[in-house]
Formats: structure tokens, C-alpha cells, sequence
């Protein structure tokens, strides 16, 4: 054999070698492939059996955006008591200074006050109070909202600064909003603003709803009335004690699957099924376009819940599934770019 047909031999061999060594590493790869991915369905698959059952806790198998917390149903808490001192902060009632009542709550009466935090100066804060008498579970139920709002940090949600649980009153004090609920705020400034600083508005309500569907809460009773308007109109979305109970919003009515439900602001499938998820949030959001841009005017004018929900519901397929995708399209968008 000449030294070049050796060469030959050699290099054959070595192209059959790395052939075999390739074809088997391959072979290993794809079985392990299969493995894990076989693996990951199984895992995918229990992990979605177990996720149905706490479908309540996250309402929509939501899958929380990375980096963020996930909300966590207070309800789930064995103890209330410990949820609300996972979530807020106690605050000695010393610091507080009450200055005036500004309304009633379904618990008691809001003030709005001062609070004095250390080495800060004072901050201008609303006060929720919990009026006396009260029973365990109201006063559980009351401290539900501040055991949710305290797991939000966002500049578009409203503050908790904290809570007094350990003296009289019972108190939730959260950052003070000095020009009140968005509806009023616009029927009061009737044809007052530009049609940027009203998609401005819209904006920050938007990032607020797009950050609680990030980490996975279903408001349920989106509305221009449960918005609050800081100075610069800033908006900011509140109320979320009632997210599950919804028996204090007076717009609030008794659908025929049980519920109490407010009915204008609500996606047909809550209507129907009670099927609450961002997507039913990103409907609500369509609504308050349409309060926003209208100044405050009532939706859908002076008809009935039941021709509304008749309306959404059942003519859903056509007129309003046009109508309303095109505003849930846009409320979509917006959630997306800001
Ligand atoms: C918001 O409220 C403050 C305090 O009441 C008031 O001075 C201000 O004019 C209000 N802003 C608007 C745009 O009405
Ligand atoms: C749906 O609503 C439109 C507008 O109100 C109405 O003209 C139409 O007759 C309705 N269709 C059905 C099936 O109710």
C-alpha cells in the first residue's frame, strides 16, 4: 500500500467513525429530547390538573409575567389575620391624624387625614374605618381589600400605606386622591380637556390593568367610577375589596346565573357564565374608553340591564362583536404599548 492509499484508508475510516460517533450523538440527543419533552408534557399535564383546582385562585390559569409577583388570593389564607400581615404594613394610629370625613363606605366612613411617616414629611392619606359593632367576618371581609391592595406596587394602582389592626378603629389608609372618582371628575369637567390629555388619561389606566394582569388578579368591576383622579389627572385603578363579592357597587344587579353583577361593564361570558379573566377585564376597559372619551356619560344611555345584557349577550355574534372588538382591540393595544 502506498503512503497516499493509506492516507485514503484513513481518511475513510475517519469519515465513517465521525459519521457513527455524529449519527449516535444525535440519536442520544433526540432521545433525551423526547425524554424531556415526554417529560414536560407529563409535567405540563399534572401541573394543569392541579392548576384547574386552583382555577378560583387565579381565576384565569393565568401564568404570571417573570419577574413579578404572583397575586395571591387572601382567601386562600387558612388564617386572615396572616395575610393581612404578610401584605400590609401596621401602622401605629398616633401617626395618623383624621381630618375630615369625605364619605361612607359600605364598612364605615372614609376620612381623609395626614399620615406622618419617620424621617419624612407628612403625606396627605384617606382613611377607611371600620365602624364599631362589628362581626369577625365583617371586619375579615374589610381588611380583605387592604390584604390585596398592599401585594400591588404599581404608579397606576392605588397605595396601601398600611393598616391598624391591633387598636379601635379598624382602619385601611391608603394615598389620598384629591379629585375623587373619575365619572364625577368628567361629567364635572364636561368638554374641559383635550383629546390628549383624555387618551393620557386612558393610558395610565391601561399600564394600571396591564400590571394586574401581569401578576395574575381579575379586577371584575372595572368602571370609571372605581377609578380615582390624582392631581396632573393621573388615574389610578381602586377598589378591589368587592372583586369577589361586588355587593356594594350600586351598579351591581342580580343576573339569572346568581350572581350580582354590573351588568354595562361586564363581558358576555361573566354575564353568562361568570367566566371573570383579564380578557373580561380588557372588555370593562373597553367600556371606560367609551366613559372617558364621552365624558362620564352612562353606557349604553338609559336602557335596561336587561335589554344591555339581551344586547351583549344574545346579539352579541353580530353587532357587538364588531363594535366591541374593536374597542377591546384597541384597550389590547394600548395594554401592549404603554
Ligand atoms: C383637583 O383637586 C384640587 C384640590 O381640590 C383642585 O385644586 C384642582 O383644581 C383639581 N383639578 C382639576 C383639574 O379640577
Ligand atoms: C341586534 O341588535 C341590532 C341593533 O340593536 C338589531 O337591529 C337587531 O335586530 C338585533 N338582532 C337580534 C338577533 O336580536
Amino acid at each position: 500500500m502506498s503512503d497516499s492509499e493509506e492516507a485514503a484508508d484513513q481518511g475513510q475510516v475517519l469519515v465513517i467513525v465521525t459519521a457513527t460517533v455524529g449519527g449516535f450523538s444525535l440519536l442520544v440527543i433526540l432521545t433525551l429530547f423526547l425524554l424531556i419533552t415526554g417529560r414536560c408534557q407529563w409535567y405540563i399535564k399534572s401541573k394543569i390538573k392541579s392548576e384547574d383546582k386552583k382555577r378560583t385562585q387565579y381565576q384565569n390559569g393565568h401564568v404570571p409575567f417573570p419577574g413579578l409577583k404572583t397575586y395571591i388570593d387572601p382567601d386562600t389564607y387558612e388564617d386572615p389575620s396572616q395575610a393581612i400581615h404578610e401584605f400590609a404594613k401596621e401602622i401605629d394610629p398616633s401617626r395618623i391624624r383624621i381630618e375630615r370625613v369625605i364619605g361612607a363606605g359600605e364598612f364605615g366612613e372614609v376620612c381623609s387625614g395626614r399620615l406622618r411617616i419617620p424621617g419624612k414629611k407628612e403625606i396627605p392619606v384617606a382613611i377607611k374605618t371600620l365602624k364599631g359593632g362589628y362581626t369577625e367576618r365583617q371586619r375579615r371581609d374589610f381588611l380583605r381589600e387592604a390584604s390585596i391592595m398592599g401585594q400591588f406596587d404599581n404608579p397606576n394602582i392605588i397605595r396601601l400605606e398600611g393598616v391598624v389592626t391591633k387598636s379601635r378603629p379598624v382602619m385601611i389608609v391608603v394615598e389620598y386622591m384629591e379629585n375623587g372618582s373619575l365619572d364625577s371628575f368628567l361629567r364635572k369637567h364636561d368638554g374641559h380637556f383635550t383629546v390628549i390629555q383624555l387618551v393620557g388619561m386612558l393610558r395610565g389606566i391601561a399600564s394600571g390593568m396591564m400590571y394586574l394582569s401581569d401578576i395574575g388578579y381579575v379586577h371584575r368591576d372595572l368602571a370609571a367610577r372605581n377609578i380615582l383622579v390624582h392631581d396632573n389627572l393621573v388615574c389610578k385603578v381602586s377598589d378591589f375589596g368587592l372583586s369577589r363579592v361586588l355587593e356594594d357597587d350600586p351598579e351591581a344587579a342580580y343576573t339569572t346565573t346568581g350572581g350580582k353583577i354590573p351588568i354595562r361593564w361586564t363581558a358576555p361570558e361573566a354575564i353568562a357564565y361568570r367566566k371573570f379573566s383579564s380578557a373580561s377585564d380588557a372588555w370593562s376597559y373597553g367600556i371606560v374608553m367609551w366613559e372617558v372619551m364621552s365624558y362620564g356619560e352612562r353606557p349604553y344611555w338609559e336602557m335596561s340591564n336587561q335589554d344591555v345584557s339581551h344586547l351583549v349577550y344574545s346579539n352579541s355574534t353580530k353587532f357587538l362583536t364588531i363594535e366591541f372588538s374593536k374597542a377591546v382591540f384597541l384597550g389590547k393595544m394600548y395594554f401592549k404599548f404603554f
